[in-house]
């Protein structure tokens, strides 16, 4: 097993648990008697899982409320938890959001704020964690990417390649940890309903048409799919058959022949893109 055993001092980060896949997997650690570090910007949401969970579970759920796009705030997370006398053993960086639409409309501030949140601050945290995982000898990482890793994707070219970024930053990491006592896990899901598509600004419609019906899978299977996946040890969860198949077919397909597919079916690219 990979998932180190809850004990009353140590505690499982899982950052964007205000929310959606962050919110369940919080549910499934907690079920399997983990304490837990609730981490997002809405503290009123971390408060009521929080509260959810210990009365649920009997386990110890701390609410540190942050915004993971700010440096500073991430380097405050290590002290935060030691002033709580909690050692972190599993760290889940799954915070994290899409823009949409053609990279020459993009807004700047959105753009980066996506990068910082979806990329800089899943190596800042596994930068500030791992090593104290390692010295013990105990410890796992859940790091959430998606399908989208698996190929390019206009129409969201920045949120592709972070999650790209997630995936192979995630396999290299666990390569380099084998046979320290620390596993790193990166999920890849597929469509999954959750307030993704509301924060990217997408229409019912629009999020229809980015996947088939039959690719959707539910959140809290996605969430049981990661925490196996995690306690089995395994490098990459992709959740459901339909995404697996899809992911490898995005891998190895030819990309001069997709990439003008996906920009034809995008909501945001497919009627003009230069426009
Ligand atoms: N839903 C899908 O179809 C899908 C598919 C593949 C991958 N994913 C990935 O799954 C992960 C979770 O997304 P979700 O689907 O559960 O969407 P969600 O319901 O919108 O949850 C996103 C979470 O990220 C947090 N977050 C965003 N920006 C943040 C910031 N600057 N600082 C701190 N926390 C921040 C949000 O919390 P606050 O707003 O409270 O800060 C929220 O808890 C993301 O990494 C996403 O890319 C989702």
């Amino acid at each position: 097993m990979a998932l180190p055993t809850p004990q009353a001092d140590t505690t499982a980060i899982v950052t964007g648990a205000s929310s959606g896949i962050g919110a369940e997997i919080a549910r499934e650690l907690a079920r399997r008697g983990h304490g837990l570090t609730l981490v997002a910007r809405r503290e009123d949401r971390l408060k009521a899982l929080a509260d959810e969970l210990a009365q649920a579970h009997s386990v110890r759920a701390e609410v540190i409320a942050a915004d993971l796009t700010d440096a500073g705030s991430r380097g405050e997370l290590p002290a935060q938890l030691a002033a709580r006398s909690l050692t972190p053993d599993i760290l889940v960086n799954n915070a994290g959001f899409t823009t949409m639409g053609a990279v020459q409309k993009a807004d700047r501030a959105a753009e980066l704020a996506m990068v910082r949140t979806n990329v800089e601050a899943v190596v800042d945290l596994c930068t500030l964690f791992v090593p104290g995982m390692v010295q013990r000898r105990r410890g796992a990482v859940l790091n959430t990417a998606s399908t989208a890793a698996f190929q390019p994707l206009p129409g969201q070219a920045g949120y592709g390649a972070s999650k790209a970024f997630v995936l192979s930053y995630g396999r290299a990491l666990g390569a380099e940890l084998r046979g320290t006592g620390v596993s790193v896990t990166t999920l890849c899901p597929g469509p999954v309903e959750t307030g993704f598509a509301e924060t990217a600004g997408m229409t019912d419609e629009e999020a229809g048409e980015t996947l088939p019906r039959f690719m959707w899978i539910p959140v809290g299977d996605v969430a049981r799919a990661a925490v196996e996946g995690l306690a089995a040890g395994r490098a990459v969860v992709i959740p459901g058959t339909a995404n697996r198949i899809g992911a490898g077919l995005g891998h190895l397909a030819p990309k001069a022949l997709l990439l003008p597919l996906m920009v034809k079916s995008h909501p945001r690219l497919k009627t003009d893109p230069t426009t």
